[in-house]
């Protein structure tokens, strides 16, 4: 797990101005809110007071209010009034961790490192969101008894589709390709592919549909960051789907998936519920392998697994979660997990570059090149 990416947090239906939202992402606890101009905040979800949960809480007047306490903090972090100080003027170490945020596509983002803006990796675009001719489902959120990166690279291989989704309509990929190594193109901040698949495509058994032809499938993924993916199925020009999968690692166990669903074709409202249902029964298919995925976590040494050449994009992947481990973005999970319950950790918020006197300790890091 790393710091410095933008992650999903929320639903924005579920960011309001009354009752905060609580979330795990990354083994910590966070809190949303909308501040008094509407706008979308996520803090640590930690007191700085004596550890309450600010989730917990309520909002007031755009402002967070602690439930133990009653310590109130605005959405920049900092506390705006304590009730029981004479003066009630907060001393300047009374700040919690607060992150950069961006709403798009019906998700509240956040920023869980301290870079920048300038120096920040991208949030994932859907180029095909509110275009002509394009229509998004919406939004799922589910979550996955697996490691984010299990997750990951289930979507950056091709080579399951024909054992774990026989009978929802997933092409087989060509016989002639199958064992060429993929062709794995890098992209900014991750990489893609795209092969050709059989020309027979099953029908869907829970729609009831046959066996079609289709003259050539062209299909594919790629990822952005180590936690946001895509999958392309072409069927032809105007029969596409494009789907964005925007993953938050809740621990080192589990998975939190923000499912967004881009089509060309059946654009009619009506259409939107069998198109969800299909999508969650190919969901349920990989998430009953990938929950039975030993270990959990992927090995440190390829050593300990057989790799062959289709598992490329994997490969790439890897090699990418490698650049980001020498930027020293890598969360050190064991230290995290040996301190549980001692230890209140905090992501470093991009504040913490410019002021000190925090309460809670940086989320440790695992040294570069280890
Ligand atoms: S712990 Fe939050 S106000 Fe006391
Ligand atoms: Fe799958």
């Amino acid at each position: 797990m790393y710091i410095n990416f933008w992650y999903p947090i929320c639903a924005s239906e579920d960011c309001n101005d009354e009752k905060p939202f609580r979330t795990r992402v990354l083994g910590l606890r966070f809190v949303a809110f909308r501040d008094a101009e509407g706008q979308a905040r996520v803090m640590r979800d930690v007191c700085i007071h004596r550890g309450g949960s600010l989730g917990k809480g309520w909002v007031r007047d755009g402002q967070v209010v602690c439930p133990y306490h009653g310590w109130r903090f605005g959405g920049d972090g900092k506390c705006t009034h304590i009730p029981t100080l004479p003066d009630d003027s907060p001393p300047a170490r009374a700040k919690v961790d607060s992150y950069p945020t961006e709403e798009r596509y019906g998700i509240v983002f956040a920023f869980l490192g301290d870079l920048p803006e300038e120096e920040r990796p991208p949030l994932l675009e859907i180029p095909e969101w509110d275009q002509p001719g394009w229509r998004a489902n919406k939004l799922t959120v589910f979550e996955v008894g697996a490691f984010y990166e299990r997750s990951m690279e289930n979507g950056l291989d091709p080579s399951h589709n024909e054992f774990v989704h026989p009978a929802q309509g997933s092409p087989n990929i060509n016989a002639n390709l199958r064992r060429r190594p993929l062709d794995v193109q890098d992209i900014p901040w991750g990489s893609k592919f795209l092969v050709t698949f059989e020309n027979e495509v099953k029908g869907t058994e829970a729609l009831g549909e046959e066996a079609t032809l289709v003259p050539e499938v062209e299909a594919g993924s790629g990822h952005v960051g180590p936690n946001t993916m895509i999958t392309w199925i072409n069927f032809s020009e105007t029969n596409r789907f494009s789907q964005y999968f925007f993953e938050a690692p809740i621990d080192e166990n589990r998975t939190r998936v923000f499912f967004v669903n881009m089509r060309a074709f059946m654009l009619e409202p009506e259409n939107d519920e069998r198109i969800a249902k299909v999508n969650m029964i190919v969901a349920q298919e990989d998430i009953q392998i990938l929950e039975e995925l030993d270990p959990v976590r992927t090995p440190k040494s390829t050593a300990k697994e057989v790799l062959v050449p289709s598992d490329g994009a994997v490969m790439r992947y890897r090699k990418w979660l490698r650049e980001w481990d020498e930027k020293g973005w890598r969360i050190d999970s064991r230290r995290l997990r040996a301190d549980a319950g001692d230890i209140a950790y905090s992501i470093p918020c991009p504040d913490r570059r410019s002021s000190g006197n925090w309460v809670l300790d940086p989320v440790p890091l695992q040294p570069a090149g280890d």
